[in-house]
């Protein structure tokens, strides 16, 4: 069994954060994105695990080595342009010989993919594709199903007057396990998407293709500043269980600061006196100086935020400089190295 991570989109949609960190790799509660995958992956005994790469293609792999720190053999395959998510996966074909786990680079789930598996054998599948029941369909794949699970129909992103006769809220989450046979159906050196060409194509063949629904795991995509920020309160909230975190190293925190039960403070790190940090995640060498107030938001690795500066719902990159009594607030997103000046507001 082995497993490919389509992580070579550009991360438009969370920019400015992926201008420079991509995606797959952005900080989740101080870790590479990619290792919560990785280990649900490795969780379910798949070790050899291919990473399918195009945009800075080599910080993802600087960052991930061979994967043998992680408890996996990683390898990466880097497109020379972008070529869809079904032409990713062709151009990885020669290291594909076996039922292959695809993976959408920006999931964040604890779903145990073995069940997917064990489904897949049992129906004798060609395809299997993992569903999960959403409010609103419309920015994600609809799938349609049979009662026994067959996939009947694949809608990518439904128009509003599409949605109209719907008669479900499962959608694709991203997670499909393929048997080699799929890579026929995908045109070599061409720009070629699972969502728009290959599941249409599985339909209009009628090979076997089921859908696993996921019942109570905890779903998300990444793709959006709302979303990244959400997954780091749904973590502080106990929402997401049975991954570790390192505990925080080398972080002088003042006796008189507040550091809350729902926060996490990274590696060498200075927090000074009278400042707050409530429900946030603070990255590796953040010095935080007295009667700043952090709450609810998330900050990245050596950025420095000055006294009595605000930070409240917000996203601030690595490396920034925060003034004196500047207020960052609801839904902001600073990219790395942002300088603000003394009492900006945003
Ligand atoms: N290697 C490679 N090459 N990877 C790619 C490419 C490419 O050309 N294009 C996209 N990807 C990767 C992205 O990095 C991401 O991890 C994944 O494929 C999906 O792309 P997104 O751009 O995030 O798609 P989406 O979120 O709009 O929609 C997809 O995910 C939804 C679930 O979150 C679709 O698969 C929907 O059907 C699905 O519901
Ligand atoms: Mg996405």
């Amino acid at each position: 069994m082995q497993a490919l991570i389509l992580a070579g989109g550009k991360g438009t949609r969370l920019r400015p954060l992926t201008v420079y960190t991509p995606k797959p790799i952005v900080p989740v509660l101080n870790k590479p994105f990619l290792l919560y995958q990785i280990e649900i992956l490795r969780r379910a005994g798949i070790k050899d695990i291919t990473l399918s790469l195009s945009y800075q293609p080599n910080k993802i792999e600087e960052m991930l080595g061979d994967g043998s720190e992680y408890g996996v053999n990683l390898r990466f395959i880097t497109e020379p342009s972008p070529m869809g998510t079904g032409g990713a996966y062709k151009f990885a074909a020669d290291a594909i010989r076996e039922t292959t786990v695809v993976f959408n680079g920006d999931i964040l789930t604890d779903l145990n993919i073995a069940e997917v598996l064990q489904m897949h054998l049992a129906k004798k599948a060609e395809a299997t594709i993992t569903l999960v029941p959403v409010e609103d369909p419309s920015a994600y794949g609809l799938v349609e199903t049979e009662p026994n699970g067959k996939v009947l129909r694949f809608r990518e992103k439904p128009k509003p007057e599409e949605l109209a006769d719907l008669t479900t809220n499962t959608i694709n989450a991203g997670i499909y396990v393929l048997e080699p046979s799929i890579l026929d159906l995908i045109p070599k050196g061409e720009n070629h998407s699972f969502e728009y060409n290959v599941f249409p194509d599985i339909l209009a063949n009628e090979k076997p293709f089921y859908a696993f629904i996921m019942q109570n795991n905890y779903w998300r995509d990444l793709g959006t500043p709302e979303s990244y920020l959400q997954a780091h309160h749904d973590f502080l909230g106990g929402k997401i269980k049975n991954f570790e975190f390192e505990k925080p190293r080398n972080s002088e925190v003042s006796h008189t600061a507040l550091v809350d039960k729902t926060s996490l403070i990274g590696a060498d790190c200075i927090i000074k006196p009278n400042s707050r940090v409530i429900n946030s995640v603070i990255g590796d060498g953040v010095h935080i100086e007295e009667k700043a107030i952090i709450e609810n938001s998330v900050v990245w690795a050596h950025t420095r935020i000055s006294s009595s500066a605000q930070i409240k719902n917000a996203i601030v990159g690595r490396s920034c400089f925060i003034g004196k009594n500047a207020i960052v607030n609801d839904g902001a997103v600073l990219g790395d190295k942002t300088s603000l000046t003394d009492y900006t507001k945003t």
